[in-house]
């Protein structure tokens, strides 16, 4: 069974919504199992502090490397990858969530304070992970960001036809726009390629608008995309 390991200094935001929808029915279902350690059930002090100041001075509070790794040494690692919530990781991709959701799941430490003591991060080998480049209070979303995507590619959890996004997504592109009834909304209709029943010609028309989306809103992926067209055709 594919398996998160959550360590949080917040065990209440779990599941929070990963008990909901897709990701919910596949967790009592057992699809997939969460688990949640609790950072501070690892604190030895009086307080259970598991922040201290910043070595060198400055802003902010930085998260203990003993009390962590004592709480990380809690779970053990059998065949899976450690991973650090944090908006200096490197940036998740869909490649990279297909990957970890083929693997047997994930233990997820979520940053909190200015940061976590560099020498933890060596010391348990933590790959550090980001979902964008903006700062959030802490990395218990962007983990449950991550296990959501993670988990609607186990196997059963969604249906086939949703695999649509992925493709176009493997493949680089946007998606195209959709459209669904009623015929017209607010004196718009649907786009008549798509009601004239030629296959060819609507399967045409998606992949030119795919590729105008990409072009208008992502140019790094349709540049990207523009290099692979021409290697496969130059041969
Ligand atoms: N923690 C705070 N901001 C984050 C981000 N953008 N990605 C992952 N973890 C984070």
């Amino acid at each position: 069974m594919w398996r998160a390991s959550v360590l949080t200094i917040f065990p209440d935001m779990f599941p929070g919504l990963l008990g909901i929808s897709l990701a919910g029915k596949a967790l009592d279902t057992r699809v997939w199992a969460l688990e949640t350690v609790d950072i501070r059930a690892h604190a030895t002090d009086k307080h259970r502090s598991v922040d201290d100041t910043p070595a060198g001075g400055g802003p902010g509070m930085v998260m203990r490397a003993d009390i962590l790794a004592h709480a990380i040494d809690s779970v053990p690692p059998i065949g899976r990858p450690r991973l650090l919530m944090s908006p200096r990781g490197v940036p998740l991709t869909q490649e990279r969530v297909a990957a970890l959701a083929k693997g047997q799941g994930a233990i997820i430490v979520c940053g909190r304070f200015e940061g976590v003591d560099e020498r933890v991060i060596a010391a348990r080998g933590l790959d550090e992970v980001s979902i964008g480049d903006y700062v959030l209070s802490g990395g218990e979303l962007a983990a449950m960001a991550l296990i959501d995507a993670c988990v609607r590619l186990l196997p059963g959890v969604v249906g086939q036809s949703t695999s649509i996004v992925e493709e176009s997504f493997a493949e680089g592109l946007l998606e195209y726009p959709q459209y669904t009834r009623p015929a017209v909304f607010e004196r718009l209709p649907i786009p008549e390629v798509l009601t004239s029943g030629d296959h060819g010609k609507v399967a045409q028309w998606r992949r030119a608008e795919a590729e105008r989306l990409t072009r208008e809103r992502r140019p790094d992926l349709s540049a990207a995309y523009l290099r692979r067209q021409n290697r496969t055709t130059d041969g």
